[in-house]
């Protein structure tokens, strides 16, 4: 079986390697040969990060600005296979992300072949996965799954708890009250049974109907308010991205953006829903499946 498998991505909790690792188990243990790449930044992203370190990066993240990685190698020039692990930062790919898919090297082996991708957010992917989406159509490669996993919990908490993750480096129970942050250890030892399903596609190199089959095995799913809100944010984070890149002085307009996400997040986006839910939803049905379609699936 020689097959070859390239699996590559960024991490800073380590969380994306263990998904990785129970991910492509599977696909190991059928005897496939699969190279595991971490990616590596030449001026790191401090983890725990401080609060303004956080903000920082946003205009950058939205604007998809890449920065440099350190050196890696690649054993093959071509791979049967491409699983690509990455994670939103801001509603856009993270830097590292975004910053792989322009490498010319990467770029290279993209080039006719298959890619699976799959990330690890909080909770709002959608148009992190569609710019990824879109990088990889530009680099001729051929999106054949998508999986993405986000913490489980409701919108404010796992806001809460992120914060405290990202800027202790701990993913434990903030205060002993709240739940744990990111993606559930179950849901990430679960992962293995994607990994099953792309095993046994590899040999016979049958990629069709492989996003359906992740959808049954709920690789995928959207909850509407999310989808709402990431809708209108995606919008907003644009606005600011671009009005702090021109500044001179950007750490005033960066703590103000801070600010206005908290204030959107708890005040505005509750009463845009209410909003939605009795002027918006009840009449644009179709249209709201059409938009989960749109993200669920690959085109
Ligand atoms: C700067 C920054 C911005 C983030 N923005 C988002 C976001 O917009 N949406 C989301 O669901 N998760 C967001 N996250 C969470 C990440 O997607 C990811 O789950 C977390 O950073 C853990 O990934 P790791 O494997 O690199 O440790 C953000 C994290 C960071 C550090």
């Amino acid at each position: 079986m020689d097959k070859k498998v390239l699996v590559i991505y960024y991490t800073q909790s380590g969380q994306m390697g263990e998904i990785i690792d129970s991910f492509t188990q599977p696909i190991i243990d059928e005897g496939f040969s699969v190279e595991k790449v971490v990616i590596k930044m030449v001026d790191n992203y401090p983890f725990p990060w401080t609060g303004s370190s956080f903000f920082n990066v946003m205009p950058d993240c939205v604007l998809s600005v890449p920065a440099q990685i350190q050196p890696f190698t690649l054993k093959e020039t071509k791979y049967d296979l491409i699983i690509l692990g990455y994670q939103p930062w801001f509603l856009s790919p993270s830097i590292p992300s975004n910053s792989l898919l322009n490498h010319p090297d990467f770029l290279k082996v993209l080039k006719g072949t298959p890619v699976v991708t799959i990330s690890a957010a909080r909770n709002m992917w959608l148009n992190a996965f569609e710019r990824v989406r879109k990088s990889l159509q530009d680099a001729g490669a051929k999106l054949v799954g998508n999986i993405a996993l986000v913490d489980r919990n409701p919108n404010p908490i796992s806001f809460v708890t992120i914060f405290y993750w990202m800027l202790t480096g701990k993913k434990e129970r903030y205060l002993n009250i709240f739940p744990k942050p990111g993606i559930d250890e179950q849901e990430i030892l679960d992962t293995a049974k994607f990994g099953r399903a792309i095993a046994f596609r590899i040999t016979m190199e049958y990629w069709e109907s492989l996003q359906y089959e992740l959808m049954n095995l709920e690789a995928v799913h959207i909850k509407y308010p999310l989808m709402f809100i990431e809708g209108k944010a995606k919008i907003i984070f644009a606005v600011w991205a671009k009005f702090i890149a021109k500044r001179k002085k950007k750490e005033p307009w960066i703590a103000a953006f801070k600010y206005y996400l908290f204030i959107a997040l708890f005040i505005g986006a509750p009463i845009l829903l209410i909003l939605d839910m009795i002027f918006i939803r009840p009449f644009f049905g179709d249209r709201i499946e059409a938009r989960k379609n749109y993200y669920l699936q690959l085109n």
